[in-house]
């Protein structure tokens, strides 16, 4: 799938679980996917960043981290998603997230002028993207027949505990 692999980045943070050393820190690849130059916004200088992000995980100490906690067992941090967003991709520009989660790709996509589009296997979160979504970007979301969230939200919550 992927023609290049350009980087790999390393995400410091506070440690998490582990029963010898405890995990402080995450990979994350940057892949190239097609031909032709790729977008950066950070060799035209105007970002300066490096391959080693110190940014707070979900485990750190901090206003908002047991409702993400109780959200997702992941939840990513929404600052570190924009930056990446930033550095790779251009205003407007549609930004997929398969594995969508606790949906953080999608709140970065809202905080950086992006579209988000994002798939979510598990209903329970999908609903809780949908939740988080509605809460930082002031959004009211809509099923395919038009109904807004908020009328059939405990419902279905009922449905997918
Ligand atoms: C590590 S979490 C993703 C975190 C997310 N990217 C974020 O920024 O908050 C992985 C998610 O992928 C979902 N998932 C697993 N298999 C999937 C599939 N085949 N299609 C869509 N989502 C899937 C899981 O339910 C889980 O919520």
């Amino acid at each position: 799938i992927f023609l290049e692999t350009k980087n790999l980045i390393v995400w410091v943070k506070d440690p998490g679980m582990g029963n010898f050393y405890r995990s402080a820190h995450e990979l994350c690849y940057v892949f190239k996917v097609s031909a032709g130059d790729h977008t950066s916004n950070i060799a035209l200088g105007r970002r300066n960043r490096s391959n080693v992000w110190r940014y707070p995980g979900a485990n750190t100490f901090r206003k908002g981290r047991m409702q993400d906690l109780a959200d997702h067992p992941t939840v990513k941090n929404r600052k570190m998603c924009a930056d990446a967003i930033l550095d790779v991709t251009r205003p407007g520009d549609i930004v997929f997230d398969g594995f969508a989660g606790a949906g953080t790709t999608l709140v970065a996509c809202a905080m950086t002028g992006r579209r988000g589009r994002g798939i979510e296997l598990d209903p329970k979160y999908a609903d809780v993207i949908l939740r988080r979504l509605a809460e930082q970007t002031g959004c009211e979301p809509m099923l395919d027949d038009g109904t807004p969230l908020s009328q059939v939200a405990s419902s279905r919550a009922g449905e997918v505990a």
